[in-house]
């Protein structure tokens, strides 16, 4: 199902302050998270729920455009959008949305590699890697925030995607997730801000710099370890292979992030282990529930079905993980 972009055009234009200027409303991402608009004209963005349905639920637009707000108060914090409106009656585009500013830029695809990545040499890599590590450092000086509510405990955050795994129907990683909660998660120190999916697609750069950090929907207040963990997801590991960008010559190593990490956090990442792997099981109970989208015809999203591929090499990487900590 997809939305009538005309429809939307004409109701923005009546309703935003400015929205005279609107020229069209154009899809740049729609499907099972999110859907993101283009608004031409203004060069803003619009942001709604899918049309169809979300492998998430709960995590409401409005949330998210509030948390951008609250960031971006925050002074020396990191970038993010600035938001133009948001909207709760879904009388005028028939769900709550919010428009924010396009921030200049393009992020790194998950899998194809932009030129403007792959073409410099190796140094302009290392540098956007230290960029981006410095960043996810930089939320555990952030004090909790009252939009993200009260701090959760890594326990209470494993124990959500446990019962996300039971309902995505995947029992393998339910016993997964036992197996971790066997052990207390290790702390890093008092509660932050915690991003929640700080793959580097989420970063958009403007040449070579830093111009957002987006996609808060997982945000959470709990401890930083978890955003390191799932920074180390990503990296050549004893237990997993690289994502596609890390693949690239000149990106830090597994090694090199750690240290880089503790350096500007201040923090250990003692215990990170731990978290690594819940986070893991996070990234599984999110295949598993597209997976199962898929296979139950919820949803018929080409890209879904090559999900059940990535559930059995991650739930495989997640209990070599488990093995080797002896849990
Ligand atoms: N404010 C913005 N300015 C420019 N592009 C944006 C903006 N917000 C989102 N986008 C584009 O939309 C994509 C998806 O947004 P993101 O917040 O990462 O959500 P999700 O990955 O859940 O769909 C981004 O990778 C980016 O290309
Ligand atoms: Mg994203």
């Amino acid at each position: 199902m997809s939305r009538d972009t005309l429809a939307i055009a004409a109701a923005l234009r009546g309703y935003l302050p400015g929205g005279e200027a609107i020229r069209a409303v154009v899809p740049l991402t729609t499907g099972f998270s999110n859907e993101t608009y283009l608004v031409e004209g203004r060069d803003w963005i619009l942001r709604m729920p899918p049309a169809g349905g979300a492998i998430l639920e709960g995590h409401d637009v409005v949330a998210q455009a509030q948390l951008y707000v609250a960031l971006g108060e925050i002074a020396g914090g990191p970038p993010v959008p600035g938001i133009v409106a948001i909207c709760e009656d879904e009388r005028v585009l028939g769900a709550p949305f919010f428009v924010m500013e396009c921030v200049a830029g393009a992020e790194v695809h998950d899998t194809q590699l932009p030129d403007w990545f792959t073409s410099p040499g190796d140094q302009f890599r290392r540098q956007l890697c230290e960029i981006w590590l410095t960043q996810v450092a930089s939320f555990a000086a952030l004090a909790p925030l009252a939009v993200l509510g009260e701090p959760v405990s890594p326990e209470q955050d494993a124990r959500t995607w446990r019962e996300f795994a039971r309902k995505a129907n995947c029992p393998a990683l339910v016993a997964a997730y036992d197996r971790l909660l066997a052990r207390p998660a290790p702390l890093s120190g008092p509660p932050a801000v915690v991003h929640g999916d700080v793959k580097l697609s989420n970063f958009m750069w403007d040449d070579g710099r830093l111009s957002a950090v987006l996609d808060w929907e997982m945000a959470l207040n709990g401890d930083p370890l978890s955003d390191l963990g799932y920074f180390l997801i990503f990296f050549e590991g004893p237990f997993h292979r690289a994502a596609t960008p890390q693949r690239e010559p000149g990106m830090v190593s597994r090694d090199e992030a750690i240290a880089l990490w503790e350096r500007a956090s201040g923090r250990s990442s003692e215990g990170v282990s731990w978290h690594e792997i819940a986070q893991m099981g996070k990234t599984i109970a999110i295949i598993a529930e597209g997976a199962a989208m898929f296979v139950s015809g919820r949803s018929t999203d080409p890209k879904l079905a090559l999900f059940q591929k990535n559930l059995d090499y991650y739930l495989g990487v997640m209990h070599a993980m488990l093995d080797a900590q002896g849990l």
